[in-house]
C-alpha cells in the first residue's frame, strides 16, 4: 500500500515513454503520419520522449545541495575572488574568548549509501585525517589515515583486504577492529607493537558515525535508533551539505537562541539568504512566525535537550492554519539533531542534522531528510529546500560573528545561558583548545 503512489508514477511514465518513443520509430522507420507533416513531425517526439524522462529523473532523484565554504555567508570584497573574501574574514576576525573546540561525542562522518563494499575513503574531521573502510562483509571500520611505519595515506591508495587495509607503500596490513598489523611482506615476523588507531564506530539511521573522547573514553551513550528509517516506513529523499566557519557551539546554540527566529528567518525562505536583502518589500506578504521552547531532557539523557518549535505562515497578515508545523529538534550529544515532524496532509519525517568539526573553526553541516514513501517526494525536497535556505541565512551571522563568552543577555534570552550551562557537559579537562596562529587559519 505504502507504495502505490511510486508504483503507479513510475508505470505512467515508462507507458508514456514507450509511447513516445513508438510513435518516434513508426515515424522514422515506416513513415507513419501519426502527426500531421509527416515524418518531421514525428521526430518532434524523441525530445518530447527525453524531456519527459529527464524530467522523471529529476523529479524521482533524492534532492543534492552541496555548498563549498565560499559559496554561502561572505560578503564579497571589493576587487577579490570569493576565496580571498572568505581568507580575509577568517583572517582578521576576533575570535573571543573560545570553549575548547572539539567536544566529546558521537560524529557523523558519511552517508552509508556513499561507502560501498569495498571501498575506501580519505576524510578530515575534528583536525585529523581518518581513513574509512567496508569490507566486502559490509562491516565498517575507522583507522588512522596515516600509516605508523613510514606515514603514507591508506585512504590514497591502499585497499580493502578481508577486515585490513593495506598501505600503499610498503604493503603492511592492519586490522580495523584492534588496529593490530597482520602482515608485512618482507618481515619474517609482525611484531607486537605494529599498529594503528582505530576509532569506534557504528552505523545508525543511514549514516555512519564516530565517537571522539578528548581523555580516549569509550562512548557513554549511544546514537538512538529512528525506526522509520530501519524500517524503511520513511525513505531517502536528499541531503544538504555546509561548511560554516565557526565554533560548533555556536550552531546548537541557535536553537537556544528564540529571538533570532523572527529577525532571521520571519521573512518568507523566497527571498533569499543574503541577510542584506530578505526584508525586501516584494516578499513583505508572506511571513513565517515561529513558537520555540528549548529545554534539557533529564537523567538518564541528560545528553540531549528538546527544542519544540511551531510554524506557521501568513499571507498578507491572514493565518493559514493548513500549514501551521509542529517540529521537534532533539538535540543528541554536540553534533546530532533528529528533526521530527508531522502533519495532517504534508505528512511525516525526520532531518538529521549532523554538525561535525573539521577544524577548530570549520564545521561540516549535512542535511539528510527521510520521508514516508507514500508521499509525493516534491514534499520532503520542498521541506528540506526550505530548512537549506533559512540555515544558510544562519551561516551568514555565524561566518562573521565573534564567540561572546560573557555575553550581554536579557531576561528573554535565558535560554541562551541554560544552553551554554548544559554544553559544558561535553568538555572535559583535557579538551583541545584553539593555539592561536593567524596563519594557520586559510582556507
Ligand atoms: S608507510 Fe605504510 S607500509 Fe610503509
Ligand atoms: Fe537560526
Amino acid at each position: 500500500m505504502k507504495s502505490v503512489y511510486s508504483n503507479f508514477l513510475r508505470l505512467s511514465t515508462l507507458c508514456l515513454l514507450g509511447v513516445l518513443l513508438l510513435c518516434t520509430a513508426a515515424g522514422l522507420l515506416f513513415n507513419v503520419k501519426l502527426l500531421p507533416g509527416g515524418l518531421s513531425r514525428s521526430m518532434l517526439l524523441l525530445p518530447a520522449a527525453l524531456i519527459l524522462f529527464w524530467g522523471y529523473r529529476r523529479y524521482s532523484s533524492p534532492l543534492e545541495l552541496l555548498r563549498s565554504l565560499e559559496e554561502v555567508g561572505y560578503i564579497p570584497e571589493p576587487g577579490c575572488s570569493r576565496l580571498q573574501t572568505v581568507n580575509q574574514v577568517r583572517y582578521r576576525r576576533k575570535k573571543g574568548d573560545l570553549p575548547p573546540v572539539y567536544p566529546n561525542g558521537w560524529y557523523r562522518l558519511l552517508d552509508s549509501h556513499l561507502l560501498l563494499r569495498g571501498e575506501l575513503k580519505n576524510i578530515t574531521l575534528l583536525g585529523e585525517q581518518v581513513a574509512l573502510y567496508r569490507t566486502q562483509e559490509g562491516q565498517v571500520y575507522v583507522v588512522d589515515a596515516y600509516c605508523p611505519h613510514l606515514g603514507a595515506n591508506l585512504a590514497v591508495g591502499g585497499q580493502v583486504v578481508g577486515n585490513c587495509i593495506e598501505c600503499p607503500f610498503h604493503g603492511w596490513q592492519f586490522n580495523g577492529e584492534d588496529g593490530k598489523c597482520t602482515k608485512i611482506p618482507y618481515a619474517v615476523k609482525v611484531p607486537e607493537f605494529a599498529k594503528i588507531k582505530t576509532w569506534p564506530s557504528c552505523e545508525v539511521n543511514g549514516m555512519i558515525c564516530i565517537w571522539y573522547h578528548s581523555d580516549g573514553l569509550a562512548p557513554t551513550w549511544s546514537i538512538p535508533e529512528q525506526e522509520e528509517i530501519t524500517s524503511k516506513e520513511w525513505v531517502y529523499r536528499g541531503r544538504t551539505e555546509h561548511y560554516v566557519g565557526a565554533h560548533i557551539e555556536e550552531i546548537p546554540e541557535n536553537g537556544a537562541d528564540i529571538a533570532h527566529l523572527s529577525q532571521v528567518h520571519g521573512p518568507c525562505a523566497i527571498s533569499g539568504v543574503d541577510l542584506r536583502y530578505t526584508n525586501s518589500k516584494l516578499w513583505k506578504f508572506v511571513k513565517h512566525t515561529w513558537k520555540v521552547q528549548w529545554q534539557p531532557e533529564p537523567e538518564p539523557n541528560n545528553h540531549c535537550s528538546q527544542m519544540f518549535l511551531e510554524h506557521a505562515l501568513t499571507l498578507f497578515g491572514k493565518h493559514f492554519a493548513l500549514l501551521d508545523l509542529h517540529v521537534i529538534a532533539r538535540q543528541v550529544g554536540p553534533g546530532l539533531v533528529f528533526m521530527t515532524f508531522k502533519h495532517d496532509f504534508l505528512g511525516s519525517g525526520v532531518i538529521l542534522l549532523c554538525v561535525t568539526p573539521v577544524e577548530p573553526l570549520l564545521q561540516r553541516v549535512s542535511h539528510s531528510i527521510y520521508y514516508q514513501e507514500n508521499m509525493i517526494t516534491a514534499i520532503p525536497k520542498f521541506i528540506l529546500w526550505v530548512e537549506c535556505k533559512q540555515f544558510e541565512r544562519d551561516i551568514m551571522i555565524w561566518n562573521n560573528k565573534k564567540y561572546v563568552s560573557k555575553p550581554l543577555l536579557i531576561k528573554e534570552d535565558s535560554a541562551v545561558q541554560r544552553h551554554r550551562h548544559w554544553f559544558a557537559q561535553f568538555y572535559s579537562e583535557n579538551s583541545p583548545r584553539l593555539v592561536f596562529q593567524q596563519q594557520g587559519l586559510d582556507w
